[in-house]
């Protein structure tokens, strides 16, 4: 049964919980606290990637890693990288000269509470870690399984990834788009990354590459679901329950100011039921909370 809007089922409130407790004892472990002269930029990385977020990438890290039998320590490890890129990507796009957002997980985003300077050199320290903690062993012992998670996450997020997508979006403040290339747009800023999450177990268990191209179709279908719901919010949602300003995409390029909120609904619905079905090819034990992540992105809240 789908979960009744504005939450998830109980079954994905407590694994979304269980997982929340366990990346964040991860995150913490991974970020050095010291008294180095230095050590303002390892407060700043604290303060962006601990104390709020719903944990969503590191979910489908540890669920997709759950399919494939991996070993749960290491699947934290690639959650926590992932997670790491997520919270820098958010300190950059927060600052005046992208989104201009002061309010980030319900705090000050990072460059009003530290300055500019600062949020830039911590969104860079995130984003390098992440690439320490995947190239390393106790990530993996075979070094063909690191050298994948590294290379399938700089495709990702990189120029034809996330970053290229940021650029688009900059780009659509001020040239309209037709509805491809904005669904372009948010595969390449929010789809990407998500797709790393949900492959990153396939890799980590070498999973056979038709189960693999499962979780990426998947994947595929749930990031740009994902990226509709964050632009119906930005119009529909609470700035409280969210923790971030809404109404700040008046002038972005989305399926909302595209196509109008109903249409942009019913395509993100559509979506999920795409996703879901990729799911068919595993036994239904190992997927259900995969079924229910997808119905949640459609009916968050927050
Ligand atoms: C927000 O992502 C940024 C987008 C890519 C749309 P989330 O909604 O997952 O933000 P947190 O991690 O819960 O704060
Ligand atoms: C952010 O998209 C995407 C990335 C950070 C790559 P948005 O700008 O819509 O995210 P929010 O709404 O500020 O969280
Ligand atoms: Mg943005
Ligand atoms: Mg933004
Ligand atoms: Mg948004």
């Amino acid at each position: 049964m789908a979960p009744s809007p504005r939450e998830a089922s109980p079954k994905l409130s407590q694994a979304m919980e269980d997982c929340r407790e366990k990346v964040n004892k991860t995150i913490s472990s991974l970020l050095p606290q010291t008294d180095l002269a230095e050590a303002p930029l390892f407060d700043a990385m604290r303060y962006a990637a601990l104390g709020g977020g719903k944990r969503l990438r590191p979910f489908m890290v540890l669920e997709g890693a759950r399919v494939f039998g991996v070993d749960a320590g290491r699947a934290r490890r690639v959650a926590a990288a992932a997670e790491f890129v997520h919270c820098y990507s958010l300190v950059h796009d927060d600052l005046p000269a992208m989104d201009n957002a002061d309010l980030r997980r319900g705090k000050p985003s990072l460059h009003k509470a530290y300055g500019e300077a600062t949020a830039l050199l911590a969104g860079d320290a995130l984003l390098t870690l992440a690439f320490e903690i995947l190239s390393d062993t106790e990530t993996h012992e075979d070094p063909r399984v690191r050298i994948e998670l590294v290379s399938n996450l700089a495709g990702a997020i990189g120029m034809h990834g996330m970053v290229g997508g940021q650029m688009l979006d900059l780009i659509g403040e001020k040239q309209e788009f037709d509805v491809g290339t904005i669904s372009r747009l948010q595969r390449l800023k929010t789809g990407k990354l998500i797709a790393f999450c949900c492959e990153a177990g396939a890799i980590l268990g070498k999973a056979n590459p038709a189960h693999r191209q499962s979780l990426r179709n998947y994947a595929h279908d749930l990031g740009l679901a994902f990226q509709v719901t964050d632009d119906l919010l930005d119009v529909e949602g609470d700035a409280k329950d969210l923790g971030k300003p809404t109404g700040q995409d008046a002038k972005k390029a989305t399926f909302v100011s595209a196509m109008g909120r109903d249409q942009a609904r019913a395509r993100a619905e559509m979506l999920v039921e795409q996703a879901i079905s990729h799911l068919r090819v595993f036994d239904e034990g190992r997927v259900d909370l995969l079924k229910d992540l997808a119905h949640y992105v459609l009916e968050r809240r927050v």
